[in-house]
């Protein structure tokens, strides 16, 4: 671990659960690869979690081409679906498990790149508030476990949506981070974030900005969401974009937006040291 690192280094930071979210397309992969790669750096166990139907978390880590492609998602897992609810997916049984047993999942489903574990959920059918299918139900009982259960930094990378959080998992995120872009549709989406947040009672709810090319975009940000702390900016950088190109990790390809990333963790760490107690002991 290195000197900065230790100073993080408590009792929370062995259980860190973060959510990252915001509108499609804003960055808030690359935020997740990055945050993942730069915890498990500094020594800590990271478990990366691709709750996007647009799966592209592997790749953001860091993983190979064709490693990523062998990372099957659990919700395509008709088997082990079948094996822990008593139900197949798609199928009209009557009565399945609604507490399957999920604590072995993360373990043998998960890939290992670089010190960080990842897991990739797939598809979550959405299909209204009624849809109780075996999958939801193991995929959710896998996130309350991942959020409830484990000792580890946690790093959920979701869609523009906090559906995966359920009103009893979303007390377990110790920081939602909603990803933005300096334009008004992103900080929209922010802001109808923010308020499904408040409703599942989400303790902590942070921004960071993306793809910002200076200060008047920092202020946008700043001054669209003035009731939300910011965490920092990562700045539109083309060595993320050539990153993606080449199918390899930003946190390998573009130091300047790591050390962005160093930052908006440091002011977070921070941030939640500042509430202090109850958090902290809830991970212990
Ligand atoms: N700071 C940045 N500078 C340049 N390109 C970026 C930056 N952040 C993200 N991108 C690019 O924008 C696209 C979307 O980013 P991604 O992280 O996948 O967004 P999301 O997960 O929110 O959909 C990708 O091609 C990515 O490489
Ligand atoms: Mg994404």
């Amino acid at each position: 671990m290195t000197e900065s690192s230790s100073e993080h280094a408590d009792k929370r930071a062995s259980g860190l659960k973060l959510a990252i979210t915001g509108k499609g397309g804003v960055g808030k992969t690359t935020l997740a690869g990055l945050l993942a790669r730069l915890y498990a750096q500094e020594g800590y166990r990271v478990l990366a979690i691709d709750a996007d139907p647009d799966a592209n978390l592997a790749s953001a880590v860091g993983f190979a081409p064709a490693e990523a492609a062998r990372i099957a998602p659990i919700s395509g897992m008709a088997d082990l679906i079948e094996e822990r609810t008593g139900a197949r997916p798609g199928s009209q049984a009557p009565i399945f498990r609604l507490n399957p047993r999920v604590d072995d999942i993360p373990d043998r489903f998960s890939a290992v790149h670089e010190g960080v574990k990842l897991l990739v959920m797939g598809t979550v059918k959405k299909g209204g508030s009624g849809c109780v299918c075996p999958e939801n139900v193991l995929l959710r009982q896998l996130v309350s476990h991942l959020l409830l259960g484990r000792q580890e930094v946690v790093i959920l990378d979701m869609e523009a949506g906090i559906e995966h959080l359920g009103r009893a998992t979303a007390q377990a995120v110790d920081a939602l981070i909603v990803v933005v872009e300096p334009g008004r549709r992103s900080l929209q989406t922010a802001e109808q974030i923010r308020t499904l947040a408040a409703d599942i009672h989400i303790p902590r709810v942070f921004v960071v900005g993306s793809k910002v090319q200076g200060a008047e975009d920092e202020a946008f940000v700043r001054e669209g969401l003035p009731d939300t702390e910011v965490l920092g900016f990562v700045s539109l950088n083309p060595e993320i974009a050539e990153a993606d190109r080449r199918g390899v990790s930003p946190f390998d390809l573009a130091p300047r937006s790591v050390a962005e990333a160093r930052s908006i963790r440091d002011r977070l760490m921070l941030a939640l040291d500042g509430t202090s107690g109850t958090l902290a002991a809830g991970s212990q």
